[in-house]
């Protein structure tokens, strides 16, 4: 395989992934291409060689070097054909997608409907990537919001309030509920579970009686707006409530060490895997060893055990 392709989303440690990917070809005389804004570049032939030097520096950095974009004409035969043409016209023997759920449907998708070799490796600080246990990026972004989680705790102590935090997650309470647990908050609102409002502010209401004075309660994104659960409380409990929404401080940043290791693990594995010729499939770690799972299975809905974790962290609290 001499020429091959890559692609992304963006998270953090998904330049280290690139950096990786570069220099392990790099070091068996292929050449990597970066298609520039994900499939969108891909459409639209937008393509540089990425020689050992133009990734130099970016190990630490977070987004992607590559720039991205969400691609409505990848959804369209138009466009896959299109997609599928810079690959033949640049002579692209193979490709490595980084990146979610959905880059990761099209990379399977390219794969089994136009046989062009594809192996995906996942990147979402969703961490919902079926059979990966830790996808790049979501060390960094748990990370990033149990930071600020901290720092928030500070004032909520002190001046004795209520604070809803919100986190990202549209589809997946994944951050929100890892975050919940590692900064010892109340409660948690996920988008894959019901939740309610009367409850959470009786035993509000009770544990102040006790003397309790301080909560924090983490939203994701996809269930409820902050400020609208942190104006409910208030109105119902009476307690003085503030809201803070973390945003996309979450999926940038400098990527923690643990998503750079499994980032050059992963890309590295990637290109090895197309070097062989494999295809359809997503890299992984089982038991410390990096393996692989088909995308067919990757793409599908992941458990992210929330039952276990939102006892425990009742439990905890
Ligand atoms: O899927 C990754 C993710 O970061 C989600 O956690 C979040 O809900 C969504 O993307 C935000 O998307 P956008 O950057 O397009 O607003």
């Amino acid at each position: 395989m001499k020429r091959i392709g890559i692609l992304t989303r963006d998270c953090a440690g998904i330049n280290a992934a690139i950096r990786a990917f570069v220099r392990s070809a790099y070091a068996c005389n292929s050449e990597v291409y970066g298609i520039l804004r994900g499939y969108q570049g891909l459409i639209e032939g937008d393509l540089k060689l990425l020689d050992h030097r133009s990734v130099s520096g970016i190990i630490n950095t977070g987004g992607t070097i590559l720039k991205t974009a969400r691609s409505k004409r990848f959804q369209t035969l138009a466009g896959q054909r299109q997609a599928v043409k810079t690959l033949r016209d640049n002579k692209i023997d193979g490709l490595a997608v980084i990146g979610g759920n959905g880059s990761l449907t099209g990379a399977h998708l390219l794969a089994t409907k136009y046989s062009i070799p594809v192996i995906g490796i996942p990147a979402t600080i969703d961490n919902d990537v079926n059979g990966v246990e830790m996808s790049i990026g979501a060390d960094t972004a748990i990370n990033v919001a149990l930071d600020a989680l901290d720092k928030i705790r500070d004032t909520a102590t002190s001046l004795e309030r209520i604070f809803v935090v919100e986190v990202m997650g549209r589809d997946c309470g994944y951050i929100a509920l890892r975050v919940a647990l590692a900064g010892g908050c109340e409660e948690v609102l996920l988008p894959e579970k019901s939740f309610n409002m009367k409850k959470i502010c009786e035993e509000i209401v009770e544990g102040n009686i006790q003397g309790k004075v301080s909560w924090i309660i983490v939203v994701a994104e996809g269930k409820a707006k902050a400020a609208d659960i942190s104006e409910k409380i208030n109105k119902i409990t009476g307690l003085e409530t503030r809201e803070v929404v973390l945003g996309h401080i979450q999926r940038g940043g400098r990527p923690t060490a643990f998503d750079r290791i499994i980032a050059a693990r992963y890309a590295s594995y990637a290109f090895e895997l197309l070097k062989s010729r494999k295809t359809d499939k997503c890299v992984t770690i089982k038991e410390g060893k990096l393996a692989t799972i088909a995308l067919s299975k990757a793409i599908r809905p992941k458990d992210i055990e929330i039952n276990a974790y939102y006892k425990l962290i009742k439990i905890l609290t």
